[in-house]
């Protein structure tokens, strides 16, 4: 019930990888035959990657994960667009590999701004049209949160931006292979996107960059990746993004209805079993696999560390990383108190859940909030 977390890697991914763990493992500069036949294989996944969302080949630049691909897209655009302005607006509710991306450009000269969102997490048109101002260069906002799941209103998002010159990165790690995504028709100019989230390997990602966009590299050397990324190749890495990417692609349409039946089914079921229980983000508007509560007078590590021990794996919210006992930045934009946000639980449905767990997670969480509000010095003392 982790899968925003991460996944594990789809066998078929770790087939078509092996090879290149293996035997095959010249190095794609190499111009003898069995460097040529590297690239090759490094063609088709960068052809699988930009077919997946719409794109073409020389869009996509390989990283290392979302976090290099956030800060390639962000950085990159600000330094290489300096001369048209400085200012950058994100929103209260990213990931930190955008917060603090952006938060270091401030810190470096740019002017930037975190635009806030309503109680669902998204961002109200009105607001942003506010905010974008004649130098402003670069709006970097999430399509899918990680946390609460919410959707942005991205196309209409983008109409606006580009009205005023503004380009937009979104951030989309927890979208891609989880709801259809085709970049020419959402519009967006940069996108970044991960591996691990998607049933491929850990510490492999790509940016999407709109072709004629002029970004600077922020990692310099050989010049690998059009100068944009210096480095040899994590071949067996990218083989097996490419080969993720197809996969989750080409398995959209079933596995959407099935992931999301299970998630409306605990959503119902949890809201209906327990008082003094809500659904954080959009009701609607949110990604297919994500259920995001909150429980009132429960602390949401002691939820976890319960559920653990009866096997089940999730997530609260308190940070992303559990060693941080602060409240996450993102319930806290959404208008919770820390107290409410400490009682946050996130299920994130994916391949390896059957109706089974749905069941037994319907039984758990139930038992083990009515069993801390019993305890609680908080109030409460348990009941329905
Ligand atoms: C929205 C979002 N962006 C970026 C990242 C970072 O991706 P990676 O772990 O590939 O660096 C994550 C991972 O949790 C994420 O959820």
């Amino acid at each position: 019930m982790d899968h925003s977390g991460t996944t594990p890697i789809d066998p078929r991914v770790l087939e078509a990888m092996m090879p290149f763990l293996t035997e095959k493992f010249a190095n794609p500069s190499s111009i003898y035959t069995e460097g040529r036949e590297v690239r090759a294989a490094l063609d088709t996944a960068r052809l699988q990657t930009a077919k997946a969302i719409g794109a073409a080949p020389e869009e996509i630049t390989f990283t290392s994960g979302g976090t290099e691909s956030d800060n390639l897209g962000i950085k990159g655009i600000a330094l290489g667009r300096k001369e048209k302005g400085g200012h950058i607006i994100t929103t209260t509710i990213e990931h930190h590999a955008v917060t603090h991306t952006v938060d270091y450009l401030g810190e470096n000269g740019f002017d930037v701004s975190f635009l806030p969102v309503n109680k669902y997490g998204q961002v109200e048109l009105e607001t942003l049209e506010k905010e974008i101002r004649d130098n402003t260069i670069l709006i970097s906002l999430a399509y899918g949160n990680n946390e609460i799941g919410t959707i942005q209103d991205m196309k209409d998002i983008v109409k606006l931006a580009h009205e005023k010159n503004a380009l937009v990165h979104t951030d989309a790690v927890q979208a891609v292979a989880k709801i259809p995504i085709d970049v020419k028709d959402l519009g967006v100019d940069l996108l970044s996107l991960s591996g691990h989230k998607i049933y491929g390997p850990k510490g492999i990602g790509a940016l999407y960059a709109r072709k004629g966009l002029k970004l600077a590299p922020v990692q310099h050397g050989g010049g690998h990746e059009k100068n944009l990324r210096s480095g040899t190749e994590n071949v067996a890495g990218l083989i097996g993004l490419g080969k993720a990417m197809e996969i989750g692609k080409a398995g959209l349409t079933t596995e959407i209805p099935r992931v999301k039946a299970m998630r409306d089914r605990l959503i119902k079921g949890m809201l209906a079993e327990l008082d003094d229980s809500y659904l954080n983000g959009h009701p609607e508007k949110r990604l297919p696999h994500n259920a995001h509560f909150r429980f009132s007078y429960i602390e949401g590590e002691a939820l976890l560390l319960n559920l653990d021990m009866m096997g089940i794996i999730a997530s609260t919210g308190s940070a992303c990383s559990s060693k941080s006992l602060k409240a996450s930045h993102v319930l806290l934009a959404i208008g919770l108190t820390p107290e409410q946000a400490h009682g946050s639980l996130r299920l994130t449905l994916g391949k390896g859940n059957t109706d089974e767990d749905v069941d037994t997670v319907l039984e758990a969480v139930p038992k083990v909030v009515k069993k801390l509000r019993a305890m609680s010095p908080l109030g409460h003392g348990g009941g329905k």
